[in-house]
Order: structure tokens, then C-alpha cells, then sequence
């Protein structure tokens, strides 16, 4: 091969991994990087919030840590934290995937609904439901709980093992107690509630 040819075949492979890192990584991710919070006004009506998106209540509370053991125990391989667009997916006629159905807010999810928190668990696939708005769907500890220690008791059929690790059997009362452990996973899971409505201002988004 002549040196000729030899600085075009590095230049051509220089630029075929160069294009799509910048358009695939570089691009999204100072686009994602420079997300702002854009306050709500009177307009959008909204109660008790004061941007979307919300500075996560993640980053140094029970429910960071909680998300280490949702990672750690592997939740991830059975359950995404992504509600579809409708043209990849029917999410949105699943029962209160999308949030409050009831409310008229549910939706589908945005890159903005993961700010603040140090890992987006998209998840790998889905034997269960997704879990982006599980804190809507299942709105008591006590109930969270039990679904990860004894996850038949809501569904005979239930695919999902138990994780009783996490769990202390009293001695005297022979009840399941949670763990540090369980509560700042169930801290986590209570906080999952990715349907924040979008103020009318948010015009990058439209
Ligand atoms: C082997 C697959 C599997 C793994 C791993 C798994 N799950 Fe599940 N999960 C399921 C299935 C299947 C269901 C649906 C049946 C049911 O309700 O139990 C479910 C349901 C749930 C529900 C109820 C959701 C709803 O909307 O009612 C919650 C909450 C949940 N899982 C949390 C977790 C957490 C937290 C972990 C990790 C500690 C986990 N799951 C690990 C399979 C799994």
C-alpha cells in the first residue's frame, strides 16, 4: 500500500467514527446538558411546583440511595422507567403508565423528566410494568412493600421474585420488617411520578 493510500484509509476511518460520536453523543448530550427549569406561571395552574422540570428530589436523599439498590437488585432487567412515544409503542393505553389517567395529565416520557438524577434506568426489558409512575399507582409503603416481599399477594401469577433479602422476619410477630435497605427503595419507588405537566412557556419543546 502506498503512503498515499495509506493516510486515506485513516482518514476515512477517522471520519466514520467521528460523525456519529459527534451527531449520536456530543450532540445530545450538550443539548440534554443545558436543560434549564422553565417556571410555571398562573397560565398552567399548577399546585405546589415551581418549574418542570423539578430539581429531582434525588442526589443525597433515601431515595439516591434507593436507587442504588434498584440497580444493585437488578430491577432494571425486568422493568424500564421510559413510557413510549405512541409511534414506538401502545404505552399510553396502559393503565396509568403515562401518571394520573384520571387527571387528564398522564403522558409520555421526556428527556427533561430525568434531570437531577445521576442514572436514567431506561431499563433493559420489560416483564413488568414500566415504573416511571408507579408512586401513582401504588400510593402506600405499606402496599410497596409487600410487593417486594411477597409480590404473589397482588398477582397469583406474578413472574417477579421476591426479595425477602431485604426483609427481617420478627421473631416475636413473625412479620416481615424492612431494612434500611427496603425503605430507601421504597423511598425511590414512592418518588417515581414522571407526569409533571409542562408549562405553557416551555417553547423548546412546544
Ligand atoms: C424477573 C423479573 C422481575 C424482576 C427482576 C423484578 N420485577 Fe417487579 N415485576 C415483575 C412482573 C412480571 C410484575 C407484574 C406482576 C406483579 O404485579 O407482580 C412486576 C411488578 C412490579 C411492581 C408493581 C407495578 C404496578 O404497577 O403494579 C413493582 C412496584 C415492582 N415490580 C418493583 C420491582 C422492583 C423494585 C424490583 C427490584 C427490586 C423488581 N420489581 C424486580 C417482574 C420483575
Amino acid at each position: 500500500m502506498s503512503t498515499h493510500h495509506f493516510w486515506k484509509l485513516i482518514g476515512g476511518l477517522a471520519i466514520c467514527f467521528a460523525l456519529p460520536w459527534t451527531f449520536l453523543i456530543m450532540g445530545p448530550y450538550f443539548s440534554e446538558a443545558s436543560t434549564k427549569p422553565v417556571p410555571y406561571s398562573e397560565k398552567d395552574e399548577v399546585e405546589g411546583l415551581a418549574a418542570y422540570p423539578e430539581r429531582s428530589t434525588l442526589r443525597y436523599g433515601s431515595s439516591d440511595y434507593g436507587a442504588k439498590i434498584y440497580a444493585a437488585e437488578g430491577c432494571a432487567y425486568c422493568h424500564t422507567q421510559m413510557v413510549r412515544p405512541t409511534y414506538a409503542g401502545p404505552d399510553m393505553w396502559r393503565d396509568g403508565w403515562g401518571g394520573r389517567d384520571a387527571e387528564g395529565l398522564s403522558r409520555e416520557t421526556r428527556p427533561e423528566d430525568y434531570f437531577g438524577e445521576s442514572f436514567a434506568y431506561l431499563g433493559y426489558q420489560r416483564l413488568g410494568q414500566d415504573l416511571s409512575n408507579v408512586g401513582h399507582r401504588i400510593t402506600t409503603r405499606e402496599a410497596m412493600h409487600r410487593h417486594l416481599y411477597d409480590p404473589k399477594s397482588f398477582d397469583g401469577d406474578s413472574g417477579m421474585p421476591k426479595y425477602l433479602h431485604l426483609y427481617e422476619k420478627d421473631k416475636v410477630t413473625g412479620e416481615y420488617v424492612p431494612t434500611a435497605k427496603a425503605e430507601a427503595l421504597v423511598d425511590y419507588l414512592m418518588s417515581r411520578k414522571k407526569d409533571a405537566k409542562i408549562p405553557e412557556a416551555d417553547k423548546r419543546n412546544g
